[in-house]
């Protein structure tokens, strides 16, 4: 029902879907992650303005016949095959791109994709893209970065080649990390310690549903954002006030800094800890330029930290329950 794939497998570039003119089609990448989902979700708001195609590989999972359900049109490409990009991007007056390292944790395969995208979207005439890109973590801290570096190397790609018009955002470190790879780790019964190497220092943060409105509005006011780089960021956090919060909305737990380093993520040997360590580094060293005004501009129902939390603390408190029960269960 959900899956046009077939009808647009029967198209090529050149041949026109016949857009009504005010409803733009704009293509989103990583659709069925985080990021893309919350740029779709956004999207789907306004069905006058904007028509949806969601990109996959995988157009049968639950993530892709969700998003169908909302209204997406799936899509099935690859970034590694250049005619399924194509098919894909067909008539589309639009472009959201998110590419993606942690799958392969591969630098070169990231730009590669990403150069593949940027290049069918120019071969299709697309009009305008919105890239998730990065400063690069190598040149700023001569420390490499690869997920940071891949999307930098993908950012001066587009620049350079001057073909296509673009909006860059940077994001910051994003809040919905607290519920996967910087959730609250378990001490004792009751204990938690949070895992950011923070030495102290507060970091830009956003939650990364607020991302999809802000790229929203982009779309929206293509004209206007053209050519920019837009450092995003609902505000600067320290671990004071990211406990002050757990301390809050989370109870019966005890919550504490871990009071890990950056130099404690160097030393780790999980595949990605020294990009980790690079990133942190990163942010420490306030070198990353995000926008506050910009993005409550773009964006003015963006939540801060303290809300995101009251809103997620459901997802949290399920978080610390498995724990208690695994723990349990061994104790047996
Ligand atoms: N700022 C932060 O705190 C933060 C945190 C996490 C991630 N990120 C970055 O944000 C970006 C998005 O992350 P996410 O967490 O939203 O992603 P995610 O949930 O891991 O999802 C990955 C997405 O990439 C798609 N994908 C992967 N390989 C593909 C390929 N070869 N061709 C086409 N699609 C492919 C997947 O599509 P299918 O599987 O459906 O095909 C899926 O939609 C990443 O670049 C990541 O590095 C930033």
């Amino acid at each position: 029902m959900f899956s046009v794939t077939s009808f647009y497998s029967k198209m090529g570039c050149g041949s026109s879907h016949g857009e009504v003119e005010e409803t733009r089609t704009i293509v989103v990448f990583g659709a069925t992650g985080l990021l893309g989902g919350s740029v779709v979700q956004e999207l789907l708001t306004d069905p006058l303005k904007f028509r949806v195609r969601a990109v996959t590989r995988r157009p049968s999972s639950d993530k892709s016949r969700k998003l169908a359900e909302a209204g997406a049109v799936i899509v099935t490409a690859n970034f590694d095959d250049t005619r399924s990009l194509e098919r894909a991007l067909e008539g589309a007056h639009g472009v959201f791109l998110t590419t993606h390292f942690w799958e392969d944790q591969n630098k070169e395969k990231e730009v590669v994709r990403g150069l593949n995208a940027i290049d069918a979207a120019i071969h299709c005439g697309v009009k305008f893209i919105v890239l998730n890109g990065s400063e690069s973590i190598k040149k700023n801290i001569g420390k490499p970065c690869g997920h940071l570096d891949a999307k930098a190397a993908i950012e001066e790609y587009i620049r350079h080649i001057g073909e296509i018009s673009f909006t860059i955002i940077r994001l910051p470190f994003w809040y919905e990390n607290f519920l996967t790879v910087f959730k609250p780790h378990r001490l004792k019964r009751g204990r938690y310690a949070l895992p950011l190497p923070l030495e102290n220092k507060p970091i830009h943060a956003i939650s990364v549903e607020d991302v999809g409105r802000c790229v929203m509005r982009i779309f929206e006011k293509h004209r206007t954002y053209s050519g920019r780089t837009i450092g995003l960021s609902s505000e600067r956090i320290g671990m004071g006030k990211i406990l002050h919060s757990f301390k809050k909305h989370i109870h019966h737990t005890t919550f504490v800094d871990s009071k890990m380093r950056v130099k404690d993520y160097e030393n780790f040997n999980f595949p990605g800890s020294k990009d980790v360590a690079a990133m942190f580094e990163f942010y420490q060293k306030e070198l990353d330029e995000r926008d506050l005004k910009l993005t409550r501009k773009l964006n003015p129902h963006i939540v801060h930290f303290d809300r995101w939390l009251h809103l997620n603390k459901d997802k949290i408190e399920a978080i610390i329950k498995d724990n208690e029960e695994q723990e349990e269960d061994e104790d047996k």
